[in-house]
């Protein structure tokens, strides 16, 4: 077996993915094998991957050349987050780019696990996270049952719109989010497109919503990057409650968002 698996820092970030694939599964977000999750490991991993020639090699479909010798943990193709949250690595594998940018290896536990059919959205994202170089090295892509329905409603299907009924559900989510959610037109999974639309979208947000899909954050850890996700279903649930009560909800107020943003100095 590579060592790589028994190291106790890369335990620690495991034992977080197992915690929040079973909430995402509980939460019901996680039909099927619906979602995926990646991290970049490369502080912790790299140097301890044995072996690498022995491994499967692939080519991406797009080049990185940012993320030359990035190693990720990474979810597989077909795989159930239930599963995840019970065995880590029999759903799971690390991915190691190779210096060229183009190919990477997929080092497996045992059999060789298949990293998700988003790979081009995760890893083009992780691309943008290193290039801007900061702390964010986590991305979780899930199916939120009340966010997907927002984005079903034509009354919402503006990015503007779509903030304005989130925000103005509760005060947390505002303070949570404040930059709000991007939203990209409808694409089809798992192409280069929807990961250049998600790319560039995340340049002003730090989540993105796929209309009649699901949505992606992307943040420093396992924990926070659900509570993020979480925090905008629950406005995304009010504000789906209120609509089937009848009524359109009186949410926060652009003035009382401006209070908030003074009083938890958000930028
Ligand atoms: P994977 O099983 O390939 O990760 O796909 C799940 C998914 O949610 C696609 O968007
Ligand atoms: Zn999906």
């Amino acid at each position: 077996m590579n060592t790589v698996f028994a190291n106790k820092e890369l335990k620690k970030v495991t034992d977080k993915v197992s915690e929040v694939a079973g909430y995402l599964w509980e939460k019901g977000w996680a039909e099927r094998n619906a979602g995926n999750i990646s991290i970049n490991i490369t502080d912790i991993a790299k140097g301890r991957v044995e072996n690498l020639s022995s491994y499967p090699t692939k080519q991406l479909s797009i080049t990185l050349p940012s993320l030359a010798n990035n190693i990720f943990f990474i979810t597989g193709t077909g795989k159930r987050m239930r599963e995840v949250a019970r065995d880590i690595w029999g759903n799971c594998s690390i991915v190691v780019v190779h210096e060229d940018g183009k190919t990477y290896s997929i080092v497996s536990e045992g059999e060789t696990v298949i990293p998700t059919s988003e790979l081009p959205t995760h890893l083009s994202v992780h691309q943008e996270m290193v290039k801007r170089g900061g702390t964010d090295k986590v991305l979780i892509h899930t199916h939120p049952n009340e966010i997907v329905a927002m984005s079903l409603l034509p009354s919402l299907s503006k990015e503007a719109d779509m903030n304005e009924a989130l925000w103005g559900m509760h005060p947390e989510t505002y303070i949570v989010v404040p930059k709000g959610v991007g939203l990209i037109p409808y694409e089809v999974p798992g192409t280069d497109d929807i990961a250049k639309l998600t790319v560039d979208s995340l340049q002003s947000h730090d989540v993105v919503v796929w209309p009649k899909h699901g949505c992606l954050a992307i943040g420093k850890d396992m924990i926070e990057t659900f509570d993020v996700i979480d925090t905008l279903n629950k406005s995304a649930i009010l504000y789906l409650l209120c609509k089937s009560a009848g009524e359109s909800p009186m949410g926060l107020k652009k003035g009382e968002r401006d209070v908030l943003k003074i009083a938890f100095k958000i930028a």
